[in-house]
C-alpha cells in the first residue's frame, strides 16, 4: 500500500504553472481562426468608404467583375438578406454596430464597407477591391474633439440596456462643492485608443445546407452564435462556432463586428467557403475602439484632508447610429467615503466607427482622471497621496449601500508604498535625483467589477487516469486552458498532465465570455459541479461492480483524493487509483456535467459589492536638459482575490502595467478633421509601448479569496492592472517636473512647459 507522501493531493492551485498550451504556440502548432484552410476557400476582401460622411452616389464594380480570378463583387443588391440581431439577457445577441454592413448607401464613418470583392486568391481580391470605383455625395465629416453632449433624455439607451444619465448620487454634492473650504475643478482628457491585437479579426464561413460554421477570433463564442443565428434567420442549433486560440483581443474580439456576416453572407451566395482577414487599416476604422473621453471632476475636502463632495460630469464620443456605453464613473461611487456625490455623463456623436469595450472599459478612463484629481487635491491641502486615500476608505460600498464581499485596498497601498520605498519620497517638484537624473514618484489606485456569467462544463474520468475538461469558454492568451487544468487537477487529484483540455467550440457546454475579467471567476463552479458529478458516477460503478473492492460500501462512507477511491474511515492514505475502478467495472470513462448561473446582470440587488482592486506606484526619470521622460520602475499590489496561477496572474498585471504606459504617454488615435480617416491607422504611427519601454516591475498579489464569488474566492485579473497606472505616471512626471498633464498622452509639447527645464 502506497503511503501518504506517495499520494500526490497537494493543490497545484496558487503555485505556478507554465501555460500547458505553451508548447503548441511555441511550435506553430496552436490554430488560430485564419489558419484553417478548406478545399475551394475563397477570400474576401472589403471596399472601405474613403468619405466619413455622406452617401454613395454610383458603385462601378465592371472592371473589377472582369479581373482573373474574381467570383463576384458584392453589394447592397447582391449580398442578399442580412438581418438585424437584438440583444437578450446575459451575453447573447450582442452586436455593438447592429446596422448590418451594407443595410442602406449611407456613410456613416471613414472606412465602412462598402462593397466586398471574393476571388480565389487573397491577391486577386485586394486587386479587385482596389479596382472598384465608388463616387460619393460628399459632406463635411463632424471628428470635433471638443466634445459637447448632445441634448439626450435622462435615461438612454445603451448597447447594454438602458442607464440613467444621472448614475449615482447621494446628498447634495453641488452644495456641499460650494461651501467645501478646499476645491478642485478640473478637466481630464483621455483620447480614442485602439486595440492593437497582434492577431487581426477574421472570419472564415462555411455553410453546409442551412448549417453555418464559422471559425472566428471571438472573445465570445456563444454571443457571436447568437448574433448569427438570428442575422441569418437559422435555428440556433444550426451555427457552430470555433475559436481555438486567440492572439488577445482587449475587447475587440467581445462582441462581432460587420466584416464577419459579411464573410458569412459571401459564402452563402457563392456555396463556397469564404475567408475574410481585416488588414490592420481597417481594424482602426471598423472593429472598435476606446471612445474619446472628456471628464469634469469637483471635488471638496476639509483642509484636514476629508472628502465632503465629488462630482464626475464626463461626455464621450460615440458613432451616429450605435449607443456604446463608456461607464466612466464604473468605479467612482464606491471607491472613496464621501457623503456628497453625483455621477452624470452625456455623449457626443461623431462620424467614427463604433467605439466599444477595451480592457478596463469605462473604469481605466475614469480612474484615470478620478485619481489624477485624487493626486491634484491631495497636493493642495499638503497631504502624502497614500496618506490621502487611507483617509478616505470607505466602510462600506457607500453606493450601494452594502459591504465589500472582500476589500484590500488599504493594505494594497501600504504594502506597494512599502516594495516602493515610498517613505523616502520628498514631495518638492524636481528635488529627487539619481545618477545625474531628476525623478518623479507618483501613485494612483485601481478597481475593477468582479462578478461571473453563466457557465458549465463536462469532466470526464477515463480508465487509463485521464482526466478530460470541457467547457465552450475562450482562451484570448490570458492562460484559460491552464486554469481549466488547474481547476479540474485540483479537484480530482490528478496531475495537470493528465489532464485533457477542450474549448472554444459552441458544440461545447455553454461558456462564458472571456471579458470583464470574469471567465476564470465563471467557469470555477460550473468545472467543480462537474468534476462532483463524474465522481458520483464514479463512485456508483465502485459500489456496484461486483467484485470492486469498495462493493457494498454505503457511498457516503468513500472519498476521493488524489486520483484514488478509498474508504474515509480508513484516511486517505491507501485506496484505488480510479482507472482501476473503472476498468473493473467495464467502463472506458464516466461523465458529469456542471453548471451554474452567472450573477452579472440579475436583477436581485446584491448581498455584496464585488470588486477586485489595487494600486501602482510609479517612477518617471526626467532629464531636463533634453526634455526626455521614461517610466524607469513600477510597482503594482492588486487584491484580485485568489490567485489560481500567479505565473500567468503576474504576466497578465505586466502586460496591462506596459500597456498603461502606452496610455499615458503613447497612444492616441487621430481624425483627419477633412476626411475623418484615422490618421494613424498602422503600427508604424499609432505607438504603443514595446520592450524597450519595459521599466522594472514589480507585481505583488495580496491573495485574500473572495468566497461571496466561487469556493476557491479566485476574482479575475485581466483589466485591473490596467485601471489607474496612468494617473500614477502623470503624478510622477508632475513630481519631476511640475507639469500637470490633464490629457492624455504626455506629449512633450506638455513637459517643454516645465519650471525645472535646464
Ligand atoms: Mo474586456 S474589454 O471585457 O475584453
Amino acid at each position: 500500500m502506497p503511503t501518504t507522501q506517495e499520494i500526490p493531493t497537494a493543490s497545484p492551485i496558487g503555485r505556478g504553472t507554465p501555460r500547458i498550451d505553451g508548447p503548441l504556440k511555441v511550435s506553430g502548432a496552436a490554430h488560430y481562426a485564419s489558419d484553417f484552410h478548406f478545399p475551394e476557400l475563397l477570400y474576401a476582401v472589403p471596399v472601405e468608404a474613403t468619405i466619413a460622411n455622406g452617401k454613395i452616389r454610383q458603385l462601378d464594380t465592371a472592371a473589377a467583375e472582369k479581373m482573373p480570378g474574381v467570383r463576384a463583387i458584392f453589394h447592397r443588391k447582391n449580398i442578399g438578406k442580412i438581418f438585424r440581431s437584438s440583444a437578450g439577457k446575459g451575453n447573447e445577441g450582442i452586436c455593438i454596430e447592429r446596422r448590418p454592413a451594407f443595410e442602406d448607401d449611407v456613410v456613416r464613418y471613414y472606412g465602412q464597407y462598402v462593397a466586398l470583392a471574393v476571388a480565389d486568391t487573397f491577391e486577386s481580391a485586394k486587386a479587385a477591391a482596389d479596382a472598384v470605383v465608388v463616387t460619393y455625395a460628399k459632406e463635411k465629416p463632424n471628428v470635433e474633439f471638443k466634445l459637447t453632449a448632445d441634448h439626450d433624455p435622462d435615461t438612454v439607451e445603451t448597447s447594454y440596456g438602458p442607464e440613467k444619465r444621472v448614475q449615482s448620487e447621494r446628498g447634495d454634492a453641488a452644495a456641499a462643492f460650494a461651501s467645501a473650504p478646499v476645491k478642485l475643478d478640473q478637466t481630464y482628457v483621455t483620447p480614442a485608443e485602439t486595440h492593437v491585437p497582434i492577431e487581426l479579426q477574421g472570419t472564415t464561413a462555411m455553410w453546409d445546407g442551412d448549417h453555418l460554421t464559422v471559425y472566428e477570433e471571438s472573445q465570445a463564442i456563444f454571443n457571436l452564435r447568437s448574433v448569427l443565428a438570428q442575422m441569418f434567420g437559422l435555428p440556433y442549433e444550426n451555427v457552430r462556432v470555433i475559436t481555438k486560440f486567440v492572439g488577445s483581443g482587449f475587447g475587440s474580439k467581445l462582441w462581432p463586428w460587420t466584416h464577419c456576416p459579411l464573410a458569412v453572407a459571401a459564402a452563402r451566395q457563392l456555396g463556397k467557403p469564404v475567408k475574410l482577414v481585416l488588414g490592420r487599416k481597417m481594424t482602426f476604422q471598423a472593429a472598435g475602439h476606446r471612445a474619446h473621453t472628456q471628464q469634469r471632476l469637483r471635488l471638496g475636502a476639509t483642509p484636514e484632508g476629508k472628502l465632503v463632495s465629488l462630482q464626475q460630469d464626463y461626455v464621450y464620443e460615440r458613432s451616429m447610429l450605435e449607443e456604446y456605453h463608456e461607464n466612466c464613473g464604473e468605479a467612482t461611487s464606491f471607491h472613496y467615503s464621501v457623503p456628497n456625490l453625483r455621477v452624470h455623463f452625456g455623449r457626443a456623436r461623431r462620424n467614427i466607427g463604433t467605439p466599444s469595450d477595451m480592457r478596463g472599459p469605462g473604469a481605466v478612463p475614469g480612474l484615470y482622471a478620478t485619481e489624477s484629481a485624487m493626486n491634484e487635491l491631495a497636493d493642495q491641502l499638503k497631504l502624502d497621496l497614500v496618506q490621502f486615500r487611507i483617509l478616505n476608505e470607505p466602510k462600506i460600498d457607500e453606493g450601494e449601500g452594502i459591504p465589500f464581499s472582500s476589500r484590500h485596498y488599504v493594505e494594497c497601498l501600504q504594502l506597494g508604498a512599502e516594495k516602493f520605498g515610498w517613505s523616502k519620497r520628498n514631495p518638492d517638484v524636481g528635488s529627487m535625483k539619481r545618477d545625474g537624473l531628476t525623478l518623479g514618484w507618483g501613485v494612483a489606485g485601481a478597481a475593477w467589477i468582479a462578478t461571473r456569467d453563466d457557465a458549465a462544463a463536462n469532466v470526464e474520468l477515463r480508465d487509463d487516469g485521464s482526466v478530460r475538461v470541457a467547457c465552450g469558454v475562450q482562451d484570448i492568451g490570458t492562460g484559460t486552458y491552464t486554469v481549466l487544468a488547474l481547476l479540474t487537477a485540483d479537484k480530482t487529484g490528478v496531475p495537470v498532465e493528465k489532464v485533457e483540455v477542450v474549448l472554444g467550440d459552441t458544440m461545447l457546454p455553454h461558456g462564458p465570455v472571456s471579458g470583464g475579467s470574469w471567465a476564470t471567476a465563471s467557469v470555477v463552479p460550473a468545472v467543480f459541479a462537474a468534476a462532483d458529478n463524474a465522481m458520483t458516477a464514479l463512485l456508483n460503478a465502485a459500489t456496484t461492480t461486483p467484485g470492486s473492492p469498495f462493493e457494498n460500501r454505503k457511498q457516503d462512507d468513500l472519498a476521493f483524493k488524489g486520483g484514488r477511491v478509498f474508504v474515509k474511515a480508513d484516511g486517505p492514505g491507501g485506496g484505488v487509483p480510479f482507472a482501476d475502478l473503472l476498468k473493473r467495472a467495464d467502463l472506458r470513462l464516466v461523465t458529469g456535467s456542471g453548471r451554474s448561473e452567472g450573477i452579472f446582470g440579475s436583477k436581485a440587488k446584491p448581498k455584496f459589492s464585488m470588486h477586485s482592486y489595487g494600486c501602482h506606484f510609479a517612477e518617471v526619470t526626467w532629464q531636463p536638459e533634453i526634455a526626455r521622460l521614461r517610466v524607469s520602475r513600477v510597482v503594482t499590489v492588486i487584491d484580485g482575490g485568489r490567485i489560481i496561477n500567479p505565473l500567468a496572474g503576474r504576466n497578465q498585471i505586466e502586460g496591462a502595467v506596459v500597456m498603461g504606459i502606452g496610455m499615458a504617454l503613447l497612444e492616441h488615435t487621430t481624425y483627419d478633421p477633412q476626411n475623418g480617416a484615422p490618421i494613424n491607422s498602422n503600427l508604424a504611427d499609432y505607438i504603443v509601448a514595446v520592450n524597450a519601454d519595459v521599466p522594472k516591475l514589480e507585481v505583488h498579489f495580496l491573495d485574500y479569496p473572495d468566497l461571496e464569488l466561487n469556493a476557491i474566492g479566485a476574482r479575475g485579473i485581466g483589466e485591473i492592472g490596467l485601471a489607474g497606472i496612468a494617473a500614477a505616471i502623470t503624478a510622477a512626471t508632475n513630481h519631476a517636473t511640475g507639469v500637470r498633464v490633464r490629457e492624455l498622452p504626455i506629449r512633450i509639447e506638455d513637459l517643454l512647459k516645465s519650471s525645472v527645464l535646464a
